[in-house]
């Protein structure tokens, strides 16, 4: 796999420790998206995020709508999230501009008492795990 980058949106944090472990695994920066990183040329994306009330947070979804299809060659979503939802409003914008979704890759969060606990360090690490093998598989 050639050029990789991480970006993520968190409220509660968990979103950010997963891209920091990511950043561990993988040796590229986890930048968060109220940052507003400029990306250059990139072959996987990870978009690092939680679900709430069913939807990923504005400041994600407006950060996807900046990106560049002629630059952004494919995404890998990792979610957080309790309920086992999915980042479907990001896939959207995603396949709107061309970027293909490799894949989704579903962390354990928690709200409330459900999931408490989670993400605990073995989800992230596994989580992280599954992020770099995905790297490696090109
Ligand atoms: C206000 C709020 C609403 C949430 N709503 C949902 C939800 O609708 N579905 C779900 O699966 N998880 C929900 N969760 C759980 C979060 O998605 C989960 O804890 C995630 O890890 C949060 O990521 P973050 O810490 O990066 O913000 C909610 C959490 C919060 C704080």
């Amino acid at each position: 796999m050639g050029q990789l980058a991480i970006v993520y949106a968190t409220l509660t944090r968990n979103s950010k420790k997963i891209a920091e472990a990511m950043e561990k695994t993988l040796g590229v920066k986890a930048e968060n998206v109220s940052t507003s990183p400029v990306l250059g040329e990139v072959d996987l994306l990870y978009i690092v995020g939680g679900i709430y009330g069913g939807k990923s947070l504005p400041s994600l979804m407006k950060f996807v709508k900046t990106l560049d299809p002629a630059r952004v060659k494919r995404a890998v979503l990792v979610t957080s999230c309790a309920r086992k939802q999915r980042q479907d409003g990001v896939r959207m914008l995603l396949q709107e501009k061309g970027i293909e979704v490799l894949e989704e890759i579903l962390c354990p969060g928690s709200f409330l008492f459900l999931s408490y606990g989670h993400p605990n360090e073995g989800d992230i690490q596994r989580t992280a795990d599954s992020a770099a093998r995905l790297a490696e598989m090109g």
